[in-house]
Formats: C-alpha cells, sequence, structure tokens
C-alpha cells in the first residue's frame, strides 16, 4: 500500500492529504468554513453542506498538485467519528464510494487518533511509550499511549473541552468564532496576574478536568469589568487553563511513569499552554507543527497508514459521531 487519501470532514474543516508510504506527506489541503462565524459555533446543517460543496474539487486538486491521478490511489482513508453525524456522512460516503470506483480498500479511521499520531509526521518524532493530551473543540482527554492502538484514557473532562472554553470566552469578551486564537492574540497585550481566575479541580487528586466553572467566573468577570480591560480578563483566562492542562500533565507523567507527552487537537497551538509546557516539563514535550494542530485530511491519511490492515472493501457507509477512544 503505497498512497493512501486521507478525508477530514468531522466538524467545520474539509481536509484532504496524500500520505505515501516512503515519502511521508506529498500533498496537504484544508479549507476552514466561514459561514460558521455569523453564529458563534458550528452549524452541524451549514457544515454538511459545505463539505458536500467542497469535497471533490479539493480532491482534484490535491492529485493534480501531486501530479497524480486517482488511479495512483491505493487506499482511501476517512474520519469516520467522532463528530457531526451528518458531516461525517459527507466525508464516508465519498470516501466509500471513491474506494468502490477504484477498486481499492477504505479504512474508517478515528479522528481523535489521527490527532494522537500527528506528532509522529514531525521529525523528531516521539517514541511510544507516550501520555497524550487530546485537546480540542470538542475533546479534552489525558490518554497513556503504551504503543501504536494501546490506549488507555486515564482523564477527561467532565463537561466543556477545552476549546469550548476558549470559544464561549470568546463570545463573553465579543470576539469571533474560533474563539482560541482570538482570544490567544487579545491576551498578548494583557495582564494575566490582574485578575485571580481557578486553576479547576488541580487541588484534589485524579487526571479529570473541569471547564465549565472557568467559563462562569468568567462571564461574572467580564458582567463587572470594563471593556479596556478584556485584554487582561483574557489573559488570565488562558493563563488559567494553561496552567490547568499542564499541572495535569505533569501528574500524569508521575503516575505513568512515563518520560514524554505528546500535544495534539486544535488548542495545542495556543502558545502560552506551550510555554506552560515547556516551563513544566523542558525538553519531554512533543507537538504537531501547527498546521497539523487543527483539523487536516494529513493526519488521516496518516492514521489510515497505521490502520492499513483494518482497509477493508466491504462498502458499508458507517460513522460514529460517539466513539470511545479506548
Ligand atoms: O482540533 P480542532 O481543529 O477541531 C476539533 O476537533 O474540535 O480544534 C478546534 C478548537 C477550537 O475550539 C478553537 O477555538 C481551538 O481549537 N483553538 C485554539 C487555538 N487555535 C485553535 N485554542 C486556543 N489557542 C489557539 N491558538
Ligand atoms: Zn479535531
Amino acid at each position: 500500500m503505497q498512497n493512501i487519501i486521507g478525508i477530514e470532514t468531522s466538524c467545520d474543516e474539509t481536509g484532504v492529504a496524500l500520505y505515501n508510504a516512503d515519502r511521508g506527506l506529498v500533498g496537504d489541503l484544508v479549507y476552514t468554513q466561514a459561514d460558521h462565524a455569523a453564529y458563534g459555533g458550528v452549524v452541524p446543517e451549514l457544515a454538511s453542506r459545505d463539505h458536500v460543496r467542497k469535497l471533490p474539487g479539493m480532491i482534484r486538486e490535491l492529485l493534480d498538485r501531486a501530479e497524480m491521478t486517482a488511479r495512483d490511489l491505493d487506499a482511501v482513508a476517512y474520519t469516520a467519528g467522532p463528530g457531526l453525524a451528518g458531516a461525517l456522512l459527507v466525508g464516508a460516503s465519498t470516501s466509500v464510494a471513491l474506494a468502490a470506483a477504484l477498486d481499492v480498500p477504505a479504512i474508517a479511521v478515528h479522528h481523535m487518533e489521527g490527532h494522537l499520531l500527528s506528532p509522529l509526521l514531525e521529525d523528531p518524532a516521539p517514541d511510544f511509550p507516550f501520555v497524550a493530551l487530546l485537546v480540542s473543540g470538542g475533546h479534552t482527554m489525558l490518554v497513556a499511549v503504551e504503543g501504536f492502538g494501546r490506549y488507555r484514557l486515564l482523564g477527561e473532562t467532565l463537561d466543556d473541552a477545552a476549546g469550548e472554553a476558549f470559544d464561549k470566552t470568546a463570545r463573553l469578551l465579543g470576539l469571533g468564532y474560533p474563539g482560541g486564537p482570538e482570544v490567544a492574540r487579545l491576551a498578548e497585550t494583557g495582564d494575566p496576574d490582574r485578575f485571580d481566575f481557578p486553576r479547576p479541580m488541580t487541588n484534589r487528586p485524579g487526571l479529570d478536568f473541569s471547564f465549565s466553572g472557568l467559563k462562569t467566573h468568567t462571564r461574572e468577570l467580564v458582567a463587572r469589568v470594563a471593556p479596556e480591560d478584556h485584554a487582561d480578563v483574557a489573559a488570565g483566562f488562558e493563563q488559567a487553563v494553561a496552567e490547568t492542562l499542564a499541572i495535569k500533565c505533569k501528574r500524569a507523567l508521575k503516575e505513568t511513569r512515563m518520560q514524554r507527552l505528546v500535544i495534539a487537537g486544535g488548542v495545542s497551538a495556543n502558545t502560552r499552554l506551550r510555554a506552560e509546557l515547556e516551563r513544566r516539563l523542558s525538553g519531554r514535550v512533543y507537538y504537531p507543527s501547527l498546521k497539523l494542530c487543527t483539523d487536516n485530511g494529513a493526519m488521516i491519511a496518516h492514521a489510515g497508514w497505521y490502520r492499513r490492515a483494518e482497509a477493508n472493501r466491504d462498502g458499508m457507509i458507517a460513522v460514529r459521531p460517539r466513539w470511545p477512544i479506548d
């Protein structure tokens, strides 16, 4: 199996990429849907329609740029879950149909496994075993990764995901969607120590997270400060999330006696989080490049290559909007 195309449509990014067994990534296109900004969050129906509109043209462009044709593909990997059901179905049906037409197998990929393995696309790549912190708009989890496919959930959020907390805070501050990059930009000019923010669940044992209290705290704070204080609010919030995540990562390494931490998912793009992890765990942290942090087809093509033993020609179009990682 030489050339695998990866197709990602689980949320509001349409991603297509090509992974070659010898050469690694040979193409990667991502389209970020813009329509959702006006609604302050992803509208599932609009997401599905936009994937339908974009996906066929992007596949063609990907192949053209790589100077390949569909006949050069040996397998089609696609995100089968977790994610928005309608959005997943666009990628799954396109992928299974493409595979059938080309008489090659299709490979169903777990979106979070895609994120989890994405730092292995970088140089230097971390060796197994490692602890992975997966932080995105829909998930916040710590996973012990013993080896490929050997995952144990150590902890997860009991309410909001870290990215969701950024998105909700952005809305409170009148910023756009997705909120993470907007909050981070405003926070650059703010003082993270001016206002007190809680570090939820860090004072008791365990590796679970909770971000809804932090959001409530921010809402109450925003209600009593002036607009010119918003940069300090953003910085304080961002610092609280970064420290909370970093404290739990350090604890997870200690409890598992593992040496390496991998972070992935949209929030892993956050520079304050990276700085905080470096400060507490210097030299032991691995990240994907910024381009691979948010949703993309490259991580799906790459995870598909790892999952090649599960490639099949059964022609089933099945998605799993909820799909545990272990
Ligand atoms: O992994 P991802 O692209 O999609 C999901 O699978 O959810 O993650 C998107 C999330 C959004 O909540 C977005 O606000 C957040 O990642 N995000 C960030 C940053 N860039 C994206 N959060 C904090 N700082 C950033 N620089
Ligand atoms: Zn994601």
